[in-house]
């Protein structure tokens, strides 16, 4: 657990980078810091080799120890410091050499030998030859193409030695001391980021389907836990939206089909028992037919609603005239309930096409007159006005009945939202009217508004995109 945790990897991590960052660094600057120290002494073996090799030493190349050092000394002074010095004949007997020589004898290579018969200086560095590497030029001096002398002179390393092992040290220490120190802050670092996700997991354990209400807390929106617990919160948002529809669509249901099932049930068992004649059978049947068909209504209702709540209304869009065709289902809204003598007038100020399914925006517009028509007293009117309006088509139906009370007004596109339950179903409605009218509308880019006034009468308005012709 603990070592798959993300806490744990981010902290091996930042380790592991910084670990071989670190040693690339370290190594790069030991590499500079050797070579550039090397090469100071090259520069100072070279001057006193080139010295050593100056014509005017040419008889002492060849004296004894004593008088040759203290020519040397004479004659390269302070430089000689530490330096041992041989001279050598071609063939690579040694002629004349420093005292210090007799500590340590330059070995004198083949390569280095080879090199000086081409007449090539040669560094090296002897790393066995005593206490710390000694550093040698081996320096030919050629008489007619040939090798006639070899000055060979060596110096201790024992400084860049002492240095660089002072660097190394300094190194050792500090690559592994840095290494804890960053990973005790990458493990801080880490636990502080990583604290929200954990808040997250903490809350979100806290959510389970009975409660969805529950949300997640966001501490800071902007930052990348913030938008996930902001993703996660409106996911939850959508399934507990989600998972109300359903519930109260099955509350509803059942609710809405239990009234005209008793009904039925009640009816056919008292026309069980007592009816007798044909004639009573047929009333039991006319009056059980009307529940069935309510029942009917609400189903077709329901699964048109839910059709389209799931995206899955398919629109069958053709060119319409609104006003050849609103004309016509005015016509048609006179039969609803001639015996209430309503005047139901249309009025288009301008011919209007639009795109759309006219199936569906008849339902819309039939369940708009059909309300009208219920909802106005006898004796009242209802007018229909059709104009366009900033690009949409824009259908005012309006009565002179009733009104909506303003705290129903925002319900009423509810399903099943009725206002007066007891009176409406006598009417037979079923509060899904205006609930289908608005989806449909929807579905065609278009809204629905509506403005009333208790005692004086409502206004809905529709307003459906103007079809323009590319
Ligand atoms: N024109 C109107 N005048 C008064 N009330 C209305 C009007 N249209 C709708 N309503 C109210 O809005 C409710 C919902 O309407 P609707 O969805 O068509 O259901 P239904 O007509 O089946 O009751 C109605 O029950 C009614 O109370
Ligand atoms: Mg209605």
């Amino acid at each position: 657990m603990f070592f798959r945790s993300i806490r744990f990897s981010l902290t091996l991590w930042y380790a592991v980078t910084l670990a071989v960052i670190l040693v690339l660094f370290s190594s790069f600057i030991f590499l500079i810091l050797r070579n550039q120290l090397t090469k100071d002494f090259d520069r100072e073996l070279l001057t006193v080799a080139e010295a050593v090799a100056s014509p005017t030493l040419e008889p002492f190349r060849r004296a004894g120890p004593s008088v040759f050092d203290q020519v040397l000394e004479d004659f390269i002074g302070t430089r000689l410091s530490g330096k041992y010095v041989q001279v050598m004949d071609g063939s690579g007997r040694v002629t004349a050499s420093s005292k210090s020589v007799e500590e340590l004898r330059i070995p004198y290579g083949s390569s280095a030998s080879r090199r000086a018969a081409e007449g090539k200086v040669t560094y090296e560095t002897k790393v066995n030859l005593g206490l710390y590497p000694v550093r040698t030029i081996t320096y030919p001096m050629m008489d007619g193409g040939r090798l006639a002398q070899v000055v060979q002179v060596g110096t201790s390393l024992k400084g860049v030695a002492e240095t660089l092992e002072k660097v190394i040290l300094v190194f050792a220490v500090s690559i592994p001391l840095s290494l804890l120190l960053w990973s005790v802050g990458g493990w801080f670092l880490a636990g502080r980021a990583l604290k929200p996700v954990d808040l997250i997991t903490r809350s979100a354990r806290k959510i389970t389907a009975e409660n969805l209400s529950h949300r997640l807390e966001v501490a800071n929106p902007q930052d990348e836990i913030g938008r996930l617990a902001q993703t996660f919160n409106d996911t939850l948002e959508r399934l507990e939206n989600a998972f109300t529809r359903v519930r109260r669509f099955s509350a509803d249901v059942s609710h809405e089909l239990r009234t005209p099932l008793t009904i039925l049930r009640g009816e056919t068992e008292v026309g069980l028992r007592w009816a007798r004649e044909p004639d009573e059978f047929r009333e039991l049947f006319r009056s059980n037919l009307e529940e069935i068909n309510r029942m009917s209504q609400i189903i077709e209702a329901l699964l048109e609603l839910s059709r389209a709540e799931e995206g899955g209304l398919r629109l069958e869009l053709a060119e319409l005239d609104l006003d050849g065709h609103l004309a016509e289902l005015v016509q048609q809204s006179r039969l609803i309930e001639p015996e209430k003598g309503l005047r139901i007038t249309f009025t288009a100020h301008e011919p209007v096409a639009i795109r759309g399914d006219w199936l569906r925006l008849r339902q819309v517009f039939m369940n708009l007159l059909d309300n009208a028509v219920k909802y106005t007293s006898a004796g009242g009117e209802v007018s229909v006005v059709l104009d366009s309006c900033n690009g949409y088509a824009r259908v005012m139906v309006v009565d002179s009945g009733s009104g909506i009370p303003s705290d129903d007004l925002s319900h009423i596109f509810e399903r099943f939202y009725r206002v007066d339950k007891a009176r409406n179903r006598a009417d037979g409605g079923c509060g899904l009217g205006l609930s289908l009218a608005r989806l449909f509308t929807e579905a065609h880019g278009g809204r629905i508004e509506v403005v009333s006034e208790v005692g004086k009468g409502s206004v809905f308005t529709v307003y459906l995109p103007l079809h323009t012709s590319a």
